[in-house]
């Protein structure tokens, strides 16, 4: 990484239904360090319409905002002229609340007159096993999350190369969309795990995706109309277990798999140290986590994961890619736009539009 004086950035994120907000120090020598982490979840304003409502999470971003950018601060004990840059989530997410925090985010560069650093919340992702830890570039990535799934080359920040991407749902989609069949609360991915606990994940065998095909993209939509269909037929308790159980088997093993061919790839590539991080929403099922060190320890590289609160939605990821950035000398206008879909690797993405921009698209 580029040699810099140690910088203290401030994060802010909002492209979903947690408003967040921290800061984050970059040491000189590219250790990252948390002063703070704020995140304020909306989840009891969704649960009643089982999933986000767009409308609903801007305005309570809006509403927020301002005291958990006040409470990140104060815990890190910094005034704003101590901050090296202001870095907000620009996409991509439900674009409504995406503008809130990027405003905020503006109207502090402006008024404070320093540096805006609009972040990509995958890249938040991507560098998000780096805070408070020591994991150098580059490394393989698999990014599962409720909106993205992908495996990518991470090189450096503002550097990644996409190996594979989803073709329909998001892996933490298919978790919630199951969860949801089988009565569970919104967000499902939690819930479906807690029920499979003790559950036999034999017992009903699940379809398997994309056989045909050796590439390194996901596919999620035949095993979620499969786990529907059987859901509506089942009546006790200890059967909707059992298929919980076999529902997080069936994503554990495809996520296994696709990492394991992305492995391949990647060694053939890179030289040693190999590493692979999994990092997004999913990456907190100890389930899938247990299957991809498995996978990862036969194949030589070094297994890391982002601490079970860097792993869902925050903003100390989103500090410390805008720290990175700003080492780099990567900064934006403050006419930076929201962007609803914005894919990390944009020329794979344009090379291969099935799994690009478009409705019918994956997210990103
Ligand atoms: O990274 P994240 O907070 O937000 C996005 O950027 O999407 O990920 C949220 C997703 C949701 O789909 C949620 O159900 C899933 O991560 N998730 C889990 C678990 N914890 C969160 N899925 C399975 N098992 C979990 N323990
Ligand atoms: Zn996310």
């Amino acid at each position: 990484m580029t040699r810099h004086t140690a910088l203290t950035v401030l994060g802010i994120e909002t492209s979903c239904d947690e408003t967040a907000a921290s800061v984050v120090r970059l040491g000189e020598d590219g250790r990252a360090t948390v002063l703070s982490s704020i995140v304020a979840s909306q989840i009891a304003e969704h649960a009643p319409f089982g999933g986000v409502v767009p409308e609903i999470a801007a305005r309570a971003h809006v509403e927020v905002v301002d005291a958990v950018i006040r409470q990140a601060m104060t815990e890190a004990g910094v005034d704003f002229p101590g901050l090296s840059g202001v870095a907000a989530t620009a996409g991509p997410g439900l674009v409504g609340g995406v503008m809130v925090g990027l405003s905020a985010g503006k109207a502090i560069a402006l008024s404070r007159s320093i540096p805006l650093i609009a972040v990509n919340h995958l890249e938040g992702h991507a560098v998000s096993a780096r805070l408070d830890a020591d994991v150098p570039y580059p490394f393989l990535l698999l990014l599962v999350s409720g909106g993205h799934c992908q495996l990518l080359a991470v090189e450096g920040v503002g550097a990644c190369t996409r190996l594979g991407s989803t073709i329909d749902d998001a892996a933490g989609e298919a978790f919630d969309k199951i969860a949801k069949t089988l009565g569970l609360p919104y967000p499902g991915g939690p819930a479906l795990e807690k029920l499979a606990q003790g559950g036999d994940e034999a017992r009903f065998p699940l379809p398997r995706a994309l056989l045909g095909r050796d590439d390194c993209d996901f596919s999620f939509s035949g095993l979620k109309t499969a786990a529907a269909r059987l859901a509506e037929t089942l009546q006790h308790d200890a059967e909707k277990r059992d298929l919980a159980a076999s529902v997080q088997a069936a994503i554990s093993r495809q996520l296994t798999e696709r990492t394991a061919r992305a492995m391949r790839i990647y060694a053939a590539q890179h030289a040693a140290p190999l590493r692979f991080v999994v990092a997004g929403g999913v990456a907190a099922n100890a389930a899938v986590r247990a299957a991809l060190q498995k996978e990862t320890e036969a194949q030589h590289f070094s297994f890391h994961a982002p601490a079970l609160k860097y792993c869902t939605d925050n903003a100390a990821m989103i500090a410390l890619a805008g720290a990175e950035r700003l080492a780099k000398g990567l900064t934006s206008g403050l006419d930076a736009i929201a962007r609803p879909r914005w894919p990390l690797d944009e020329a794979a993405a344009i090379a291969n539009p099935v799994n690009s921009f478009g409705r019918k698209g994956a997210k990103a």
